[in-house]
């Protein structure tokens, strides 16, 4: 194909892409099945890989081109992002109004009614259509710059064409502010997988939200699936629109994502029935919201009104009360996770909050119970938020209630041996969490056995928690490998299975075996070994055996792979029965040599050390950079070394080197080493 026919078919092709990413992610409502779409987004990328010359920054396959990296650089903002003073009564609300009415010298004032979304603000800027730069609110004067973690977000256009611009009323070069948020599916699904890897889970939607906006690696803030909602749109610096509601009509029809929940008020009447009606309406969100933001809707009135310190005048937050109350503790119970670790849940005496009863009430870990000093009888305060499971928030010291159980206050134990199967309970010293130390324990097999069987590690439909439970229950199944030994007689015994589920599962078992290395590895549940790691791992060893042998120090050598999964991952194997285990899936027949991705051999056999501030790409592109070329890359200098890269600042390392008598080559030397 000529460059000009193949520049033509990727910018129809293109085009065809951004309909469709609107289609699905910013309206909801998709025109055609993901298999077609991501036909279309296959088809651009083997013509991009053709013409690699013809790949712009706003080309919908450029979502997650972006690398690691070891931070985030300072970026200012073209004016101040301020904050907003919350109301929290009918009362607060009316005084705010009162003010408005002072101050302006005017009743017949419209309020724009919106949703407050409880995410992260970002300001986004635009220029020629194009998505340039994405900040964080920061201290409201200056932010951190995160567009490539900004630009995996799909409802963000990457571009908007000069037709919707000219449509909406919009100039070329615009900034567009809002408000980043995680759905509480991805969410759930999120703080899921944390739990099967034995990472810590994020404690409600809005931190998950900032820890994901400030991942140093993009291609982890597109697996999250965040959600951006527009509700500003500045031209440098100042409020384009005369008014806030036709600035939301023209965000919308321009492309970008603005929530269909806002109403033009009339009057402060208007505004509270707006409020009433989402505070149970809130319940029913795909998202959480903590209150409604209530905005005068004349951009001149705004301007007249003005700010005071950090927060407009012309704008206030209604909060809605935290969604809790007050019951009893009556008892603390262990729940033993996935991973081994216990959790002490408190049982309530069942208490309703907003909308449903609630009985349970996490604590967390013991260090938890020691900050609220609870104690099983106590009062306590319970919270919920949307549908991430109530906490006890504190204790009610109030004497009158505080004074009588059955059992008296009594203070709570780790146990120090599982509930679940007697083994040993050990808290690592520096670690907030206790442990159940059995490999065998039921509960951790439970948990294993769903981890492996899921969608994203070995893919076996059917086979869901109620069959697992059964299966382990019964001792069927002891662990990953008894799966591949299950015969249709086995499943025929267990409640609710007819003959065709039982073909099904065996022959979805069946199909796991052709599942890549790289996904035996995921499923061994190795702790902090990840869907990313074990790509790498597979990548680098290309075969299990390779990294059953490996040594810590060759398995830092993997991108990524730090001393403290090297660690995890050579405890594993250690381990007489994961190493029997492993040999029975061998048996089994499942995948386990993979494509050994190719190394150069320029650097064959080299040693090199990185220090200072390199300039040119972050450290751990460097670090790919030489071992792609076959070299190796160590953290301290010594007479092996063979390079020092030094970069600015470069200090000790450097010293030492000059010391020994080691060759100091700067990043461009480095590039003309791999040629
Ligand atoms: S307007 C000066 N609109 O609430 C205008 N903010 O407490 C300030 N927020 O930092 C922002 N939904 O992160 C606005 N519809 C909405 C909002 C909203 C959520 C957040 C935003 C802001 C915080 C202030």
């Amino acid at each position: 194909m000529s460059s000009s026919a193949a520049e033509n078919k990727i910018e129809v092709l293109r085009e065809k892409i951004r309909h469709h990413e609107y289609r699905y992610y910013v309206l909801d409502d998709p025109e055609i099945s993901d298999a077609d779409f991501d036909k279309l987004m296959n088809e651009l990328k083997r013509l991009e890989a053709e013409h690699p010359k013809l790949v712009t920054t706003d080309s919908p396959t450029q979502r997650v081109g972006g690398k690691p990296r070891e931070g985030f650089v300072k970026a200012k903002h073209s004016s101040p992002m301020l904050s907003l003073d919350n109301a929290y009564s009918d009362e607060e609300l009316r005084d705010w109004e009162r003010r408005v009415h002072e101050l302006s010298g005017r009743t017949d004032i419209e309020y724009m009614c919106e949703l407050k979304l409880d995410g992260m603000s970002l300001a986004l800027g635009y220029s020629d259509g194009r998505l340039e730069r994405g900040i964080t609110r920061g201290d409201g004067s200056t932010g951190e710059d995160v567009t490539s973690n900004v630009r995996t977000v799909r409802s963000v256009p990457l571009t908007v064409s000069k037709d919707k611009l000219k449509k909406a009323g919009i100039p070329a070069d615009f900034e567009v502010r809002g408000e980043m948020l995680m759905p509480l599916a991805a969410f759930r699904r999120m703080n899921e997988e944390r739990e099967r890897q034995g990472l810590s889970v994020f404690a409600n939607p809005r931190n998950a939200t900032a820890g994901t906006v400030r991942q140093l690696e993009p291609s982890i803030t597109a697996q999250r699936r965040m959600d951006f909602f527009a509700y500003m749109l500045l031209k440098d610096g100042r409020t384009y629109f005369d008014r806030q509601s036709k600035a939301m009509d023209a965000l919308e029809l321009a492309g970008f994502k603005v929530n269909p929940n806002r109403r033009l008020a009339k009057n402060l009447e208007e505004v509270w029935k707006f409020i009433q009606s989402w505070e149970a309406k809130r319940e029913s969100l795909p998202y959480e919201i903590d209150g409604i933001v209530i905005k005068v809707d004349l951009t001149a009135w705004q301007r007249e009104l003005g700010f005071t310190g950090k927060a407009p005048r012309w704008a206030i937050a209604y909060k809605y009360a935290a969604r809790g109350g007050v019951t009893q503790i009556e008892d603390i119970l262990v729940q033993v996770g996935r991973t081994g670790k216990l959790t002490p849940v408190a049982a309530l005496k069942p208490i309703p909050i907003g909308g449903t009863t609630v009985s349970r009430a996490t604590l967390h870990n013991m260090d938890e119970i020691e900050r609220l000093g609870v104690k099983i009888g106590d009062w306590v305060e319970v919270e919920r938020g949307g549908d991430v499971i109530p906490k006890v928030v504190k204790v009610v010291e109030d004497a009158g209630k505080n004074n009588e159980h059955p059992r008296g206050h009594k203070r709570f134990e780790m146990p120090e041996h599982c509930p679940v199967c007697g083994g040993n309970v050990v808290r690592t010293p520096g670690e907030v969490d206790h442990r159940c130390v059995n490999a065998n324990c039921p509960a951790k097999l439970q948990g294993t056995i769903l981890h492996f069987a899921s969608r994203h590690v070995m893919n076996i439909d059917g086979l869901g928690e109620v069959l697992v439970n059964q299966l382990t229950e019964r001792g069927v199944v002891k662990n990953v490998a008894d799966l591949y030994k299950l015969t249709k007689d086995d499943l025929l015994q267990l409640e609710r299975m007819g003959e065709k589920s039982a073909e099904n599962v065996l022959a979805e078992i069946e199909a796991s075996k052709k599942l890549p290395l790289d996904r035996v590895i995921y499923g061994l549940g190795i702790r902090f070994v990840g869907e990313r790691t074990a790509q790498f791992l597979a990548e680098h060893f290309g075969s299990l055996d390779a990294i059953m042998k490996a040594s810590a120090e060759e398995l830092e050598e993997v991108n990524e792979v730090g001393p403290r999964i090297a660690e995890s991952i050579v405890e594993f194997f250690g381990d007489e029965h994961n190493r029997k285990l492993v040999s029975d899936l061998r048996k089994a027949g499942l995948t386990f040599t993979g494509q050994k991705k190719e190394k150069g051999t320029k650097l064959a056999g080299k040693t090199f050390v990185l220090t200072g501030t390199l300039v040119r790409r972050t450290r751990d592109e460097a670090k790919k950079l030489i071992e792609d070329a076959g070299g190796r890359v160590s953290g301290s200098v010594s007479k092996k070394t063979d390079y020092v890269v030094a970069g600015s600042d470069a200090g000790s390392k450097l010293d030492k080197a000059r010391e020994l008598g080691v060759s100091v080559i700067g990043e461009e030397e480095l590039e003309g080493l791999v040629g």
